[in-house]
């Protein structure tokens, strides 16, 4: 397994503002039938390389095909197969983040429910996707043909190498929905620099767009409540609030963290001072805690806020986002100004009055094509603007046989403030 620095490699013709690639299939007009897969046959084995396993196919005029050129790797890729998480059956293809070509595109239909911008990819178009839809495996990034939904894709910018966008999808999907729609944020006051008064170039309002663009049982039941009551009217963060976030370092935080910054509020991250601290900004009034000694950081995080903290996010753990809880204001007697606490990887076993729980409703994002679609736009235009910037990367070269061997030094916590991307 060969690791290289985040430079791209290959020639490619690019077209407009987007990188596009004129020959997708070399000689070929038409996928091949047969691919190389990755394939899980239970858990706790190691992934298998199958050489001839079938190329998915479009099922709706809504998807796209694409040829995978990059894989990014997330947590969730050794987690799953090791514990079993979101696993539905047997053989199974992991992997959720990935950049490609994409060489089909059926002809949309005029009633398609795709947001329209949308539907101007062609056949050529690079693009990323996060593959949340872990119940679909045409859709995993650990095989060399993936089908992604229209309303789940961005393409790729010139001014963006590709392979530094190959581990952003996953991590960028949470991130906007944990601020969006848990703390109910809106992004509609965040212009991307070529911003008109089109509504497509703002950032989302995604709690408005679930709560009056969307039918509730459009929603599955386990995410309804989180998405049309996870946080009332008025209670959003306010310009000048701050916002802690545990685990600062990970590629969602530090995405959380932006977000966070572009709507005008004080980020505290409590990472590895030691490691981290050189790289991290946390801008003119933020603040950076090292994670050592929980006791003082959360004593440093109360005083620091005058404890008046009411929004936390941990990228960590169960045991993380009980320290991130005890930094809270716990307001037991006015319902309207509860404090929230958002568990990426699980939260606090027992709740307390006046702190609110929350879990990224993360299935909306391919649900529901109008909030995946909107997300996708924004970001789309983030990157192209600049306005973003992306984890460090490193390149495995080896294509998708290394990625066992990837994910072992993930296993053992080596790779730290990066990502790993799987060039295949
Ligand atoms: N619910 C969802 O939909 C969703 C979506 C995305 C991610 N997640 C979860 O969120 C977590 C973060 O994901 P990611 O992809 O952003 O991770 P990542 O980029 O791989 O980063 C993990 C980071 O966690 C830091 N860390 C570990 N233990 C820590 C501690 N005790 N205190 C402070 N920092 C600590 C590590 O820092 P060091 O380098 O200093 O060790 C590392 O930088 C994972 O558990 C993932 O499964 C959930």
């Amino acid at each position: 397994m060969a690791i290289l620095n985040s430079t791209e490699t290959g020639t490619l013709a690019s077209s407009g503002d987007f990188h596009r690639e004129e020959r997708t299939l070399g000689s070929s007009a038409v996928p091949p039938s047969r691919q190389k897969a990755l394939l899980l046959h239970e858990k706790g084995q190691r992934y298998e390389l199958s050489n001839d396993y079938a190329v998915p196919e479009i099922q709706s005029d809504e998807e796209v095909l694409i040829k995978v050129q990059y894989i990014g790797l997330n947590p969730i890729d050794w987690k799953s197969a090791d514990y079993g998480f979101g696993i539905p059956s047997f053989p199974y293809i992991a992997g959720r983040d990935l950049v490609g070509t994409i060489v089909q595109c059926p002809h949309p239909s005029p009633n398609s429910s795709v947001p329209s911008p949308l539907r101007q990819v062609r056949v050529g178009d690079v693009v990323f996707t996060a593959s949340t839809d872990y119940r679909d495996q045409r859709k995993s990034a650990f095989q060399h043909f993936a089908i992604a939904s229209c309303s789940n894709i961005s393409r790729v910018p010139k001014s963006v190498p590709r392979v530094n966008v190959a581990g952003i999808g996953v991590a960028f999907v949470a991130a906007v929905l944990a601020m969006g729609v848990c703390f109910g944020c809106d992004f509609g006051t965040v212009a991307t620099r070529q911003a008109n008064s089109e509504d497509d170039e703002m950032g989302p309002n995604l709690r408005q767009i679930l709560h009056h663009d969307v039918q509730p049982e459009v929603l599955s039941a386990d995410v309804r409540d989180e998405c049309l009551h996870g946080i009332e009217e008025g209670q959003e963060p306010k310009k000048g609030e701050w916002i802690l976030i545990w685990g600062g370092s990970s590629t969602t935080a530090q995405i959380v963290a932006q977000l966070a910054k572009m709507v005008g509020l004080r980020v505290i991250l409590v990472v590895d001072v030691g490691k981290h601290g050189e790289k991290l900004s946390v801008g003119d009034k933020g603040l950076l805690v090292d994670c050592h000694d929980e006791d003082r950081a959360v004593a440093i995080v109360k005083s620091v806020t005058k404890g008046t903290l009411r929004f936390a996010v941990d990228a960590v753990g169960k045991s993380t986002a009980q320290v991130a809880q005890n930094c809270l204001r716990q307001n037991e007697e006015d319902d309207r100004s509860i404090s929230h606490l958002v568990g990426l990887s699980g939260l606090p076993k027992e709740t307390v009055p006046g702190i609110k729980h929350h879990n990224v409703p993360v299935k909306v994002f391919h649900e529901v094509p109008k909030v995946g679609g909107r997300i996708m736009r924004w970001l789309e235009g983030l990157l192209k603007d600049g306005m973003l910037t992306l984890p460090e990367t490193d390149v495995v070269v080896g294509g998708i046989e290394c990625i066992n061997k990837a994910l072992d030094t993930m296993r053992r916590g080596e790779v730290s403030g990066k990502r790993l991307v799987i060039k295949v």
